[in-house]
């Protein structure tokens, strides 16, 4: 069983929307996967398994030593794709921040049942985030590309070595600027590739057709659609 962790201390960088695709991504070839949303928005969970009422057993109920992880994994079906959820909702919020990040390890060490676990993380790199980056296999930092994002970014990097983890960083939308090409657009591109300095793993597009392909649960996962969104992840991790 491996952990991946996604994690960026900059909020609306893309973290749920790579969380979802990744997650589909990795049950798309075959492998056992558990998604945990550690968000206490619950953004991951209203996008995978919306629920009628909010309060439904989860994250929460599993720290808290209330429930079993059986109890509060939810089978999730998109177009075929299988994998478990594991919810959370505005709760999870009082344990959040001050987690102990013993208690994540305790609850997903070695689970026989899957493959890969995935957590979504809130924007921070203290508490839970920390936890998830602690016990993580692999860690992912999908940042956008405007100006705030990349002191942010940096700083997460930064955060994960001081616990001697490297993270990789997949930027959401970047588009590689020509060379004769100035003006601050560009001038943003160039820098935001150079200070990341090598700990870039991929980048992802950013348009419609992704917005869609995570939140829509309408969205048809044809092979076409499988090929062209969730083949380029599985490179960009190296899953296969
Ligand atoms: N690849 C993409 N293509 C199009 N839109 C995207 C893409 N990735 C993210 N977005 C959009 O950007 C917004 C923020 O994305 P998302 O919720 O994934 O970020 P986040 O890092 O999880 O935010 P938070 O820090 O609040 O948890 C959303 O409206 C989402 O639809
Ligand atoms: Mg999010």
């Amino acid at each position: 069983m491996k952990v991946l962790s996604v994690v960026n201390q900059k909020g609306g960088s893309g973290k749920t929307s790579f969380s979802v695709l990744l997650t589909l991504a990795v049950a798309s070839a075959g492998k056992r996967v558990l998604a945990v949303d550690c968000d206490p928005q619950y953004g991951l969970s209203a996008i995978l398994a919306p629920a009628e009422k909010v309060e439904r057993l989860g994250l929460f109920e599993l720290l808290s030593g209330l429930a079993k992880l059986e109890e509060v994994a939810v089978p999730v079906n998109r177009d075929g794709i299988t994998f478990d959820l594991i919810p959370s909702e505005y709760r999870l919020e009082s344990i959040a921040t001050t987690l102990d990040p013993f208690a994540l390890k305790r609850k997903f060490k070695n689970l026989k049942k899957y493959d890969y676990v995935i957590f979504d993380t809130p924007p921070t790199v203290q508490g839970i985030s920390r936890a998830a980056s602690m016990i993580a296999d692999g860690i992912y930092i999908p940042s956008d590309i405007p100006i705030p994002s990349l002191g942010p970014t940096l700083y997460t990097l930064g955060s994960l070595r001081d616990v001697e983890k490297e993270g990789k960083v997949v930027l959401v939308g970047y588009k590689e600027p020509k060379e004769e090409l100035k003006g601050c657009t560009a001038r943003l591109a160039r820098e935001f590739k150079d200070k990341l300095n090598g700990n870039c793993a991929g980048v992802l597009p950013r348009n419609v057709t992704m917005a869609k392909a995570v939140a829509d649960p309408e969205f048809k996962w044809t092979a076409a659609m499988r090929a062209k969104i969730l083949a380029p992840i599985l490179e960009i991790t190296e899953i296969q």
